[in-house]
């Protein structure tokens, strides 16, 4: 019998697992409770664990395959890491960053929405973190989609939204990004997960840039109602790191963003990620009978 022992974070999402120690290889059962777990919580917490890199990645392999970083430009300290491996930290070595995503604040978004196949999970892992800020902000896509006023949900049911991000700048796209530098793709908005079945809401303050074919104004003004009800504080989870800890979240079904945090204190984090497979349209009722109506 697993050893795994599931309680829930918050209302909103989220599971701590407790009871498992990483380190070891996961026996089969263990692995399927961890991965329905994730499946019904969308993130799970795992607390004080003390893992080396090869340890995360057997960790990670158990739900996916390991996906390789998307762009060029690792730093040199992800070099030598393997090309999987992200490093979040605001460290500068000889006057260079040794990871990404380095200072303050980040907005709502989930990884890679603008690659045909985005990545499904993110697995992240704490080694350094600031006395205080740096939370890192969950919500929860399901329950957004299922509460979002039915006159909204007739407007956006069967469309598609373009999703973009310029590596260069925490800059919001509001139609400014050229479309020729930077990555993005188009898809649904309301996105079915191959695995649970249930409707996510897929779009992101930081990442989504249109609704494809309405036009500009009533475009943008969709979006930012539809960013507002993401941000509620009833389907979003604050998490306050403590180095050890391992979070693995659903980029399917969540968007995450990050509070600010003091710029003189250390932050160092480790991340990996899973492939994803391309997002199917949520095509089924209640969205496109709604829509018929
Ligand atoms: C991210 O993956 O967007 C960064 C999360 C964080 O630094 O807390």
């Amino acid at each position: 019998m697993s050893s795994a022992e599931i309680v829930q974070l918050s209302d909103a999402i989220g599971a701590e697992i407790r009871g498992v120690d990483l380190r070891q290889p996961l026996d089969d059962q263990t692995a399927r409770v961890i991965e329905q777990a994730w499946y019904d919580h969308v993130i799970i917490l795992f607390r004080d664990q003390d893992i080396t890199l090869e340890q995360q990645r057997a960790f990670a392999a158990n739900f996916g395959e390991l996906a390789k970083r998307q762009r060029t430009g690792a730093t040199e300290a992800e070099r030598e890491l393997g090309e999987n491996v992200m490093l979040i930290s605001n460290i500068r070595e000889n006057g260079k960053q040794i990871g990404k995503l380095p200072d303050g604040e980040m907005m709502f978004h989930s990884d890679t929405p603008y690659m045909e196949n985005p990545q499904k999970a993110t697995i992240l892992y704490a080694i350094e973190v600031p006395t205080k800020g740096g939370e890192t902000l969950f919500s929860n896509s399901y329950k957004v989609a299922e509460t979002l006023p039915e006159d909204v949900k007739h407007r956006i049911a069967g469309r598609k939204a373009l999703q973009i991000y310029d590596y260069n700048t925490d800059d919001v796209p509001t139609g400014n990004f050229d479309r020729s530098k930077h990555p993005h793709f188009e898809h649904p908005i309301f996105r079915k997960h191959p695995e649970t079945g249930r409707t996510s809401l897929y779009v992101s303050e930081l990442m989504t840039d249109e609704i494809i074919g309405l036009p500009e104004d009533e475009s943008r003004q969709l979006l930012q109602s539809l960013f507002e009800h993401q941000r509620r504080d009833e389907f979003v989870y604050a998490h306050a790191w403590r180095p050890g800890d391992l979070l693995m979240w659903d980029n399917r079904c969540s968007v995450h963003a990050r509070n600010d945090f003091p710029g003189d204190q250390r932050r160092l984090l480790r991340r990996l990620t899973l492939y994803d497979e391309h997002p199917v349209m949520m095509g089924e009722p209640p969205y496109r009978e709604a829509a018929a109506q």
